[in-house]
């Protein structure tokens, strides 16, 4: 028998009484595995803020001016960090968290700063924005755009917050798991438009408690591209992707529910470069691209289901937020993927989201990779995309 090895005869020989038990009182603390306590909301204070989807028809969108806040930014982010107590990063790649900074309380600079920094980071995140209720939440967004209005998801039962989209699961809702394959349910937000959102803030005004489930998660854009081989993605660098409201449109006609505005069908490039930082990034998402132009259909398919497993599955891309009440996530949807998480139930869980329309996607071969950006600047090595020869693995 190998050293440190016990036959399971000498377990049998522990009894009971000699396991000593630690007093218990009454401020033992109380954990029971996989079960967190749902509140009540007999009393909610968000009423006015659950959803409705309006009977009303809107024109098609015609092209807004957008001038990205995010120029006006210190590349350092001072007038930002001035006021915060603490900032960490999620990974390398994307996320950061920044605790002190009342964002209903922000100067002029300091909201420049925060659209560099997410443009930067792709999605930062804020705890227990109590004062950022739904005016200020949309203040800030028209202070970096204008808003977007969704054509088929639910607005605020509030008149007026046509340019609010909420999120909203009750405690007996249907799980919605059935309608989504994990890979599918990651997508950027309303790609198919022709000025898809920039600058987005999503808030949790309720949801399960911490370990209930609903977490939300972000895929970085900048990382998938620069995750690719230098071929690929000159290759993608040519190529244009049509993103389609349509399937959205007859899931709400489905559901009987008004479609607000006519879906579209928008042709952007597969590649696009960020204006504040001029970093290049996919622009891609399983939600909404249904077809790259120009390529046999095949062909297509097997790279529209090859970039899906890039951005869902390469885990350095990806950062996932644990939320809690009132908590704030500002994300470019310009630069970043998300998804949901589900098995939450029978939590309440609702969010609001204000979002503004960003410049109309553009390639621009003097764009630059973030990776080699950051690999020259802090002296980190290059990246050896050969994977052949290479035994070594983490765990
Ligand atoms: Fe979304």
């Amino acid at each position: 028998m190998a050293p440190g090895l016990v036959e399971p005869t000498q377990y049998n020989d522990i009894k009971p009484k000699d396991i000593k038990a630690a007093s218990i009182t009454d401020s033992t603390i109380k954990y029971t595995p996989g079960r967190s306590i749902p509140e009540s909301h007999e009393h909610y204070e968000h009423e006015d803020l659950r959803p409705r989807f309006p009977d009303v028809h809107w024109p098609p969108l015609t092209e807004v001016p957008y001038q990205d806040k995010g120029f006006e930014g210190d590349p350092h982010f001072r007038n930002l960090l001035s006021a915060a107590t603490d900032v960490f990063d999620y990974n390398p790649k994307i996320g950061t968290e920044i605790h002190g900074i009342d964002l209903a309380n922000l100067t002029d600079a300091q909201k420049n700063d925060l659209a560099r920094l997410i443009a930067t980071r792709g999605v930062v995140f804020f705890r227990d924005q109590r004062n950022f209720d739904i005016e200020a939440q949309r203040e800030l967004g028209k202070y970096f755009g204008t808003l977007h209005r969704h054509a088929t998801t639910s607005v605020p039962i509030r008149p007026g917050l046509e340019d609010v989209h909420v999120v909203f699961t009750g405690e007996n809702s249907q799980d919605m798991r059935a309608m989504f394959t994990p890979t599918f349910l990651w997508h950027s937000d309303v790609t198919y438009e022709i000025q898809p959102p920039s600058y987005t803030s999503l808030k949790v005004l309720t949801g399960p408690p911490r370990g209930g489930g609903g977490d939300t998660l972000w895929s970085s854009q900048y990382a998938a591209y620069d995750a690719l081989s230098p071929s690929m993605q000159k290759y993608l660098e040519g190529l244009t992707a049509m993103h389609s409201a349509e399937m959205q449109a007859q899931g709400s006609r489905d559901l009987g529910r008004a479609v607000r505005r006519d879906a579209v069908i928008t042709e952007h490039p597969l590649v696009r470069v960020n204006p504040v930082t001029g970093w290049k990034s996919l622009f891609f998402n399983p939600g909404f691209v249904t077809k790259i132009v120009g390529i046999p259909k095949t062909e297509s398919d097997a790279i529209i289901g090859y970039l899906n497993e890039v951005i869902a599955t390469t885990q350095e891309l990806n950062v996932r937020f644990q939320w809690n009440k009132n908590d704030v996530a500002f994300w470019d949807n310009r630069v970043c993927n998300h998804s949901a998480s589900y098995g939450f139930a029978p939590h309440r869980r609702h969010a609001v989201r204000v979002c503004c329309h960003g410049e109309r996607p553009v390639f621009d071969p003097a764009g630059k990779s973030q990776e080699n950006e950051f690999a020259e600047r802090y002296g980190i090595p290059k990246v050896n995309k050969d994977g052949s020869g290479i035994v070594n693995y983490n765990d």
